[in-house]
């Protein structure tokens, strides 16, 4: 069985070479040259675990090969997917569907009769008739299947995702296109992975309304956190109380500075275009894009209180600028509105990412970036935790210590326990946990 990829971002890279795995000879294709030149050399232009393994071994088999020649990846192969960027358009928040009808008019003159067309970017309800009308119009002489394959994949998991997903979504309008997808993902037989059959707009929404609950899931927590430390209660206790039943489930649930990232920001605002759309209020929705904004200026608030009311002059030490660990992706990450805010208030910024300083240096010139960790802290006043990287738990505190000028760190990770900060001689801010109370308490053990 042979297919093409179009698109080798963090969701065509993988699952091509994720299906190459599976036994399928896969095409790979991206119109940025660079892209595929380093992928020809056996470089992999993103920074996700595992992948480079899948690559190379596939690679090496001839079963993934990758072009710039998109007419020719697309002759004779079964299925062709797309997986495209498709972001928050400008202005709107509506998904920008310009890569992807730019690429389903290139890939039309390549078809061949009976090829099925496969959206795996995230588009909105209606997309995938538009590519039928689209098809249609361009090669009247075909008939070409059009099927909707949303991916689940996250970033930094993303190899195991797609070999082991909770459900494979599938829309379909014809027979033919379900048993070619029905085919390429066989292999999940053997996990017994729920393959879903459903309507092109079924699974068009389907995907959209996963991401805005587990957005909404994280924004509940937020403000949980929030009311955990007005009432002096602790977010990651009260986070194992909520999570420990199972209707609701544990993931997700991690308190910290608004979640960010290429999915759910854009995601969220495209359904509530989408409901706009269809005279359907989504007040839900809404307000989880709303409260998320406000987050991230929060934050914000957040650290300059903890630095005395002004960070004016001083020099604040950033740890992590990923919007979560394990991705090199800062798109729509929380620093990219916590970082400018500093330095607009005055603030000089050192900072220190295990992969996403390339990215990140791209949309935040002024920054003062660090290779090793602990360089960020050198002369910095204090120490903000923006991304909850594994090489972050377990600093040496009394290095910390000594190298910053003042002992004052924000987690907005919940990285740290605050007691064991407070021991080691800092001033801790943390996310929706009693600082204040541990503090008085251990005071009044001392005295
Ligand atoms: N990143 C994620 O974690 C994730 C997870 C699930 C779904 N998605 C969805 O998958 C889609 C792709 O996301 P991504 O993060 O991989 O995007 P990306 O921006 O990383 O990659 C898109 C790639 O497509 C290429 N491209 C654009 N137009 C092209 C054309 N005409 N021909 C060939 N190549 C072309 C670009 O050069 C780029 O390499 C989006 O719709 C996104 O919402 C992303």
């Amino acid at each position: 069985m042979r297919i093409a990829m179009i698109g080798t971002g963090y969701v065509g890279l993988v699952s091509a070479a994720c299906f190459a795995e599976f036994g399928v000879e896969v095409t790979a294709v991206d119109n940025d040259g660079g892209k595929i030149e380093a992928l020809g050399n056996g470089q992999i232009p993103i920074y996700e675990p595992g992948l480079d393994d899948v690559v190379k071994r596939n690679a090496e088999s001839g079963r993934l090969t990758f072009t710039r020649d998109l007419p020719s990846a697309v002759q004779g192969a079964e299925a062709v997917f797309i997986a495209v960027g498709t972001p928050s358009r400008r202005g709107d928040g509506h998904a920008d569907l310009t890569y992807l009808f730019a690429a389903a008019e290139e890939i039309a003159q390549g078809l061949v009769e009976g090829s099925v067309v496969v959206t795996k970017s995230t588009v909105p309800v209606g997309t995938g008739r538009k590519l039928q009308a689209l098809f249609a119009r361009v090669r009247p002489d075909l008939a070409i299947e059009v099927a909707s394959n949303p991916e689940f994949l996250r970033e930094g998991s993303a190899i195991e995702d797609f070999m082991r997903p909770d459900r494979v979504v599938v829309g379909v309008e014809t027979e033919r296109a379900r048993q070619v997808l029905d085919r390429l993902y066989r292999p999940l037989n053997l996990t017994q992975t729920p393959i879903l059959f459903t309507s092109l707009e079924t699974a068009e929404l389907i995907k959209y309304a996963t991401n805005s609950f587990l957005a909404t899931k994280v924004t509940f927590i937020n403000e949980m956190a929030d009311l955990c430390e007005r009432v002096g209660a602790d977010v990651q206790v009260l986070a194992k109380g909520l999570g420990s039943d199972r209707r609701i489930g544990t993931k997700f649930l991690h308190p910290g500075p608004g979640f960010g990232g290429s999915c759910f920001p854009k995601d969220t605002t495209a359904l509530l275009r989408i409901a706009e759309e269809a005279n359907v209020p989504l007040r839900i929705v809404e307000s989880v894009v709303a409260v998320n904004e406000g987050r991230k200026r929060n934050m914000v608030r957040r650290i300059v209180q903890a630095c005395g009311g002004s960070v004016r002059g001083m020099t604040i030490a950033i740890l992590g600028v990923t919007f979560k660990p394990n991705t090199d992706d800062v798109r729509d990450s929380p620093s990219l509105v916590i970082i400018p805010a500093l330095q607009a208030e005055g603030a000089t910024v050192r900072a220190h990412d295990p992969e996403g300083m390339e990215t990140a240096g791209r949309e935040l010139p002024q920054v003062v970036w660090c290779e090793d960790v602990y360089d960020t802290m050198d002369d910095a006043d204090a120490m903000v935790i923006l991304t909850e990287w594994n090489a972050f738990r377990a600093l040496d505190l009394k290095r910390v210590r000594d190298l910053l000028r003042r002992p004052i760190v924000i987690d907005l990770r919940n990285v740290y326990e605050p007691a064991e900060m407070i021991a080691a001689g800092f001033s801790y801010t943390s996310i929706g946990r009693p600082v204040l109370d541990l503090n008085a308490k251990s005071e009044r053990k001392i005295a």
